[in-house]
């Protein structure tokens, strides 16, 4: 298995490409399943993700390829896919491919919406609290459909297609939405959801639906009104910017000071984010390439965050944050409400010298003057990078190990962290 060796106390200066966004590329994978048509997405990231998903598609008869390089086409922008489910061969999901990533359970909604069956295995993902999938079965059984879970896996079935109805969400989530927007373009009649995730991603999904047909309004709001049609066309789309990839480098720079400008990054699916780094100490400014973040001379402040839904501080961006304030000059506060369980980088941390106690969903850090590389676990994809953003101003050496978590969801991170003058290499495994 590959390391990752971060020697740290290099500034980042420079210029960081933001990729597309994993959380939008891989709904957006999935909702060519819809129909007999091509749609082509531009922008798409190279992960380990994007990868299994293709082969989760593919198995279901959908034709991906690869296109080549556009006139003008810059080196860092993503790959352009044409994916087409001219027929759909099979609408089984199974184990062996829904237990490495979760969000290819979201195949559900879209294969009983056109074939009027689907037979999909309960998810795998990162393993960062229980995640259920209790709301994406109701949302399809207020469309019609019969759902039963038999020996690991969600059997579907809607004999005469899928009918609009009332999807009331206990909780928002930013799965079950997708489910419930990917089911109802093509059921017969309205459907209202309420309780809707407003996620940029989601907004991004919905915007490309629309392109292919779909009629939805209230996007970015809580409350989604569709109206079925009885087919979908083909449509091209561009992946919006990942704002979690442009928060996790904002925060390794004001871990190391620099100034970076983060290409393509967007300020309006940051806010929070950009306040709340704002008040740790950091520069951040929006201008024509994207986000330009500073940290000059000054130190990092302390600061409170707690998780929430969009718009409020992203549960994807808690560890790197934690990070962050592992160095602060004082105690924060950091509260996880939306998963439990998501404190696992927090021993990892303590390895490189953080000062972390956990009460709950709450952990307490108290700042320190400085931190020491040492070997430390990768154990989700964000948690992970958490461990990059501390080891990048630790003292010596840190040797990030299972780096497969990193690879899912971070483009070519290695490359662009040393492009701006970070000390990082990757060491491939025996
Ligand atoms: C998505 C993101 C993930 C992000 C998360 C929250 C993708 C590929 N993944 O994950 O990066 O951390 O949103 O922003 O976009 N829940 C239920 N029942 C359900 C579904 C969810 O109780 O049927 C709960 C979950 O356990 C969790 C909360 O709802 O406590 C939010 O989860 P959800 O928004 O669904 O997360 P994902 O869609 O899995």
């Amino acid at each position: 298995m590959d390391r990752i060796r971060i020697r740290g106390g290099n500034k980042l200066n420079g210029t960081i490409h933001i990729s597309g966004a994993k959380n939008a590329a891989l709904p957006l994978m999935i909702i060519p399943l819809l129909s007999p048509e091509t749609v082509t997405l531009h922008n798409v990231p190279r992960l380990a993700d994007v990868s299994s998903l293709r082969r989760i598609m593919q198995n279901h008869g959908v034709d991906i390829t690869t296109a080549g390089k556009r006139a003008g086409q810059r080196e860092d922008s993503g790959e352009t896919l044409k994916i087409s489910a001219k027929t759909i061969v099979d609408t089984t999901a199974p184990y062996e491919l829904v237990s490495k990533m979760r969000a290819s359970f979201w195949v559900l909604g879209p294969l009983i919406a056109r074939m009027g069956e689907a037979k999909v295995s309960l998810p795998g993902g990162c393993a960062i609290g229980t995640r259920p999938v209790d709301m994406h079965l109701q949302a399809m059984e207020k469309l019609g459909a019969e759902c039963v879970v038999e020996q690991g896996y969600v059997i579907a079935k809607a004999k005469n297609g899928l009918k609009g109805g009332h999807i009331s969400f206990a909780k928002v989530s930013v799965g079950a939405t997708h489910a419930a927007l990917m089911a109802s373009v093509l059921a017969h009649g309205d459907t209202t959801i309420e309780n809707a995730a407003t996620e940029p991603e989601i907004t991004d999904v919905a915007q490309c639906l629309i392109k292919m047909g779909a009629k939805i309004e209230g996007l970015g709001t809580r409350s989604l009104n569709i109206t079925g049609v009885t087919s979908l066309h083909g449509a091209e789309h561009t992946v919006i910017a990942d704002r979690i990839e442009a928060g996790t480098y904002a925060m390794a720079v004001g871990m190391t000071g620099g100034d970076v400008t983060l290409r393509g990054a967007r300020a309006d699916t940051l806010e929070d984010v950009i306040l709340t780094l704002r008040r740790a100490g950091l520069e951040v400014t929006a201008n024509n390439e994207g986000l330009r973040v500073q940290r000059n001379g000054s130190g990092i402040l302390p600061v409170d965050i707690t998780t929430d839904p969009f718009p409020g501080f992203p549960t994807d961006l808690q560890a790197q944050f934690m990070g962050l304030m592992t160095m602060a000059k004082g105690k924060s506060h950091i509260r996880e409400t939306i998963f439990e369980n998501r404190f696992m980088h927090v021993q990892e941390l303590v390895r490189l010298g953080a000062d972390i106690h956990l009460h709950g969903d709450m952990a307490e850090v108290r700042g320190v003057a400085k931190l020491t590389g040492a070997d430390v676990m990768a154990t989700d994809l964000r948690a992970s990078v958490s461990l990059v953003i501390a080891a990048l101003a630790a003292e010596g050496e840190t040797m990030l190990h299972r780096v497969y978590h990193l690879d899912r969801g971070f483009e070519d991170l290695q490359g662009k962290l040393s492009a701006v003058g970070a000390d990082v290499a990757r060491i491939a495994g025996a």
